[in-house]
């Protein structure tokens, strides 16, 4: 080579080694996942992680250009330690967003920090009313429900049936005491009558002394919350206790989603409404559900559904703000005229960031929470003290 040319290439190469790519990559976007991986929530939390990721894995690994980086933590669906937790993700992380939780008081926890903060926050389960009722911010986004929607559904569907006399049955807890408070709302509406509210403490499975105050009430029908492992052991314990020919048996869907397997006989025909269900049979149903079994060998169920809706939700957001998720004003307003695309039928959100959404009626057969109708039509809930 000449060597008057070597200085030459020795500059450009130099430069071509310091100098910015023509487009600089984003660093990865941090997602905080604060979930229940362990206790009564556990496979809830696992199957949001699941739904979450799919959606992910499905945009090529990339959310609105950025590609994702996760810091879990395990919540242990425990309200005394979320405070904590979130602040951890939050300071010691440095986490752009954070998705969690299934347990409502630890979502009350988190929601308050978020909302302090400033910090992105997606609900994919608690329902805890207050989230997107007098906690509502923002930045704060609900994929999944609030309470009060299908205990609200589960209410007009039981006086629809005809039942006028109920017992029930929950943990002790917002979730149950908000769930029972739709029900309540929606069957009394109907002249039901409430004969007793039985309750005992989360995630207590001790429910031997509850099933013998039920018989002795004689109501013509039984409304409960349970959800995860005890939802499994609460109908299991149900039917053993000799009730389940007589009185039967309704609840929200929590009670028999995700649990089927476990549950085995002693679910058969119970009814339950959520805002999911199995046999949809919609194509966009149909593509969810064989790529959840194709990567993960199980059946995808409504936390699965609602985890993988966070992630399209997150993706709105980001497509809005081009990956900058500081622009927060921007980023709301892309999800308030969202329509979601979502396994469970579009919804759109309401003004508090609430799923405004179909309440199905679902009926077991089988290892399926077959639909069996609508309970309640675009059912939204009413957010009550939220403004913003
Ligand atoms: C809740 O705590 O909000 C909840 C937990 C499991 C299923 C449904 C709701």
């Amino acid at each position: 080579m000449d060597a008057r040319a070597r200085p030459l290439l020795l500059a450009a190469a130099l430069l071509a080694s310091t100098a910015l790519p023509a487009q600089a990559q984003a660093p990865k976007l941090k997602v905080g996942l604060m979930l229940p991986y362990t206790g009564t929530y556990a496979a809830l939390g696992n199957a949001i992680e699941n739904g979450f990721k799919l959606y992910l894995t499905e945009q090529g690994g990339k959310l609105g250009t950025r590609e994702i980086e996760f810091v879990k933590v395990d919540d242990e669906s425990d309200p005394a330690k979320a405070t904590d937790n979130i602040n951890k993700l939050i300071k010691r992380d440095n986490v752009d967003v954070v998705i969690g939780s299934v347990h409502s008081g630890v979502a009350m926890a988190m929601a308050r920090v978020a909302k302090q903060s400033g910090t992105l926050l997606i609900v994919p389960n608690a329902g805890a009313d207050a989230v997107t009722g007098a906690m509502c911010a923002p930045n704060i986004f609900r994929s999944s429900f609030a309470n009060w929607q299908p205990g609200y559904a589960t209410g007009e569907a039981m006086a629809q049936r005809g039942h006028k006399k109920v017992v029930t049955i929950t943990w002790k807890y917002a979730a149950g005491d908000e769930m029972v408070g739709g029900f309540k709302e929606a069957f009394q509406k109907s002249s039901g009558q409430v004969l007793k509210e039985l309750s005992l403490p989360f995630p207590n499975v001790e429910f031997q002394a509850l099933l013998t105050e039920i018989a002795a009430s004689k109501p013509d029908a039984v409304f409960a919350f349970f959800a995860g492992a005890g939802a499994v052991k609460f109908v299991k314990d149900y039917a053993a206790a000799g009730l389940k020919k007589n009185i039967p048996l309704y609840g929200t869907g929590f009670l028999t989603d995700g649990t089927l397997d476990a549950q085995g006989a002693d679910a058969e025909g119970v009814l339950t409404a959520l805002h999911y269900a199995d046999g949809l049979n919609t194509p966009r149903d149909n593509a969810f559900r064989l790529a959840y079994a194709k990567t993960y060998k199980l059946q995808p169920d409504v936390y699965a559904m609602q985890g993988y809706d966070a992630a399209q939700m997150l993706a709105v957001g980001l497509a809005a703000t081009k990956g900058d998720v500081t622009k927060k004003a921007e980023f709301a307003a892309a999800l308030r005229k969202a329509k979601i695309d979502s396994p469970r039928g579009p919804f759109t959100l309401s003004a508090s960031h609430n799923p405004v959404q179909d309440q199905y009626l679902r009926q077991v057969v089988g290892k399926e929470n077959k639909s069996i109708g609508i309970a309640s039509k675009a059912l939204s809930d009413p957010g009550k003290g939220c403004s913003m």
